[in-house]
C-alpha cells in the first residue's frame, strides 16, 4: 500500500461537502429571521429528536455536559448525594455530578464492551450510603445492558440518567434506542459525535412531562414566567443556528451510521483475516483485539472503533501510526478515578482493574463514514505489520 495515503481520525469537511447545498439555505434563513436563541427552529428540532429516540419530550441545551447537569438538577441531586458512574468515560460524566456538590462513585467496566454493567454498578453500590442516581454511559456508541441496570436502579429506588452523549441511534439488547428507557437520556452534539453541530449543543430526552418542564425552566435561569425565578438555573439554551443545522443533519444520521457500521465490518474482516482476536477472546494469533460489536436487535453506532494492544507496545504503535499518517486517539488515557481533581475519592474507590487496563491498552481508529477502502486497508496493514513485529508481547 503506498504510504502517500493519509487517514485523518475524522474528516468533517468530507461530510460537509455532501450536505453543503442543504445547509447553506438554512443558515441564510436563520440569519434572515434574526431569531438566534431558542424559537421555532429549536422547537422543531426538539420534536424531531424526541421522535427519533422514541420519547415524549426532548429539551435542547448548550452542550452534552449541560444535558447531564440539567438532568441531575431536575432530579434534585445535590450536596452529599452519591451518583454511580463509570470511571472509563469522558470527564463530563463525573464533572457534572461534582459540580452540584454530589459525589461520583466510580464503577468498573466490562473488558469486552468497555461499558459498565449491573455487576460493576452493584459493586460500587456497596460503597454508597446516599445513593441518589445511576449514570451509565453508552460508551463509543454501544448501549449498556439497560435491562439489568434498570433492575439494579429499581432495587435501590433511584433513577437512571443515561449518558448517551456518544450514542444517538444506538439500540440496546431489546432493540430500543438509547435515551428512551432511563428517566432521562443525555445527548451531545459536539462536532465529533455521529450527529455533530457546528459548535456545541446538547439535548435531554425523557418521558416525564414534569421533569421536561423543570429542565426547560432550569436551562433558562429557572425562569417562569418571564423574570420570575422559583429556583436558580443555568443559561444553557440551544441556539437556532445549531438546531437548524442539526435538523438537516438528523435526516442523514442513519445513512452516516450505516457507513460507520460498514467500516467497522470491513475493519473486523481485515483484522480477523490477519489473525487478530476480538475483545471477547483471551487467545489469538496476534496480540491485538478488535471490538466484538453488538448482535441484533442491539445496534452499535460506532462513534468510535477501539482496538486494544498490550500496554507495553501501545505508545510505540501510536508513534508508528503518526509516522504513517494515520489519525488515532486514546479514549481515555487517565481514568477519572485517577484524575488529580478526584484524588479525595481515591482511597474509597480503590482499584478498578479493567478500567485501568483499558486506559493503558486501547486506541481509537478512524471510523467516519466517508473512509475509503484504501484508507481502511492502509490502517489495518500498518497496524498488523507493527503488531507482527512485536508479536512476542502477548496481551494480558
Ligand atoms: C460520554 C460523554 N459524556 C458527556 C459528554 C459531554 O458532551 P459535550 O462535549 O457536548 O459537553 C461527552 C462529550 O464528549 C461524552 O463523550
Amino acid at each position: 500500500m503506498p504510504d502517500e495515503i493519509s487517514v485523518p481520525l475524522l474528516d468533517l469537511r468530507a461530510q460537509y461537502e455532501t450536505i453543503r447545498d442543504e445547509v447553506e439555505p438554512i443558515l441564510r434563513e436563520v440569519v434572515e429571521s434574526q431569531w438566534f436563541v431558542m424559537g421555532p427552529k429549536v422547537a422543531d428540532f426538539e420534536a424531531a429528536v424526541a421522535d427519533y429516540c422514541g420519547t415524549e419530550h426532548a429539551v435542547g441545551c448548550a452542550s452534552g455536559s449541560d444535558a447531564l447537569l440539567l438532568a441531575l438538577m431536575a432530579l434534585d441531586i445535590g450536596p452529599g448525594d452519591e451518583v454511580i458512574c463509570p470511571s472509563y468515560t469522558f470527564f463530563a460524566t463525573a464533572g457534572s455530578i461534582w459540580r452540584l456538590g454530589a459525589k461520583p462513585v466510580f464503577c468498573d467496566i466490562d473488558p469486552e464492551t468497555y461499558n459498565c454493567t449491573a455487576e460493576t454498578i452493584l459493586e460500587a453500590a456497596q460503597r454508597c450510603t446516599r445513593l441518589k442516581a445511576i449514570m451509565p454511559v453508552h460508551l463509543f456508541g454501544q448501549a449498556v445492558d439497560l435491562d439489568e441496570i434498570l433492575k439494579v436502579a429499581d432495587e435501590h429506588g433511584v433513577p437512571v440518567i443515561e449518558d448517551a452523549a456518544q450514542a444517538i441511534g444506538s439500540r440496546d439488547s431489546g432493540g430500543v434506542r438509547v435515551g428512551a428507557r432511563g428517566r432521562t437520556g443525555c445527548f451531545s452534539f459536539f462536532p465529533s459525535k455521529n450527529l455533530g453541530g457546528f459548535g456545541d449543543g446538547g439535548m435531554v430526552t425523557t418521558n416525564d412531562a414534569d421533569l421536561a418542564d423543570r429542565m426547560r425552566r432550569l436551562r433558562n435561569h429557572g425562569m417562569e414566567p418571564k423574570y420570575y425565578h422559583d429556583e436558580v438555573g443555568l443559561n444553557s439554551r440551544l441556539d437556532a443556528l445549531q438546531a437548524a443545522i442539526l435538523h438537516v443533519k438528523l435526516r442523514h444520521l442513519d445513512a452516516w451510521t450505516d457507513g460507520r457500521r460498514e467500516n467497522a465490518a470491513d475493519y473486523d474482516r481485515l483484522f480477523d483475516a490477519a489473525g487478530a482476536g476480538t475483545s471477547a477472546m483471551t487467545e489469538s494469533e496476534l496480540p491485538i483485539r478488535r471490538p466484538i460489536g453488538a448482535s441484533s436487535p442491539a445496534f452499535h453506532i460506532y462513534n468510535q472503533y477501539v482496538v486494544r494492544v498490550p500496554a507495553a507496545i501501545r505508545d510505540d504503535l501510536r508513534a508508528h501510526l503518526v509516522e504513517h499518517r494515520i489519525g488515532h486517539d486514546v479514549y481515555y488515557p487517565v481514568p477519572l478515578h485517577m484524575q488529580e481533581c478526584f484524588q479525595d475519592l481515591a482511597d474509597e474507590t480503590g482499584a478498578l482493574p479493567e478500567t485501568e487496563r483499558a486506559a493503558a491498552e486501547t486506541i481509537a481508529l478512524p471510523i467516519f463514514s466517508e473512509l475509503t477502502m484504501d484508507q481502511k486497508n492502509h490502517v489495518v496493514e500498518t497496524i498488523i505489520a507493527f503488531v507482527r513485529a512485536h508479536a512476542a508481547v502477548g496481551t494480558s
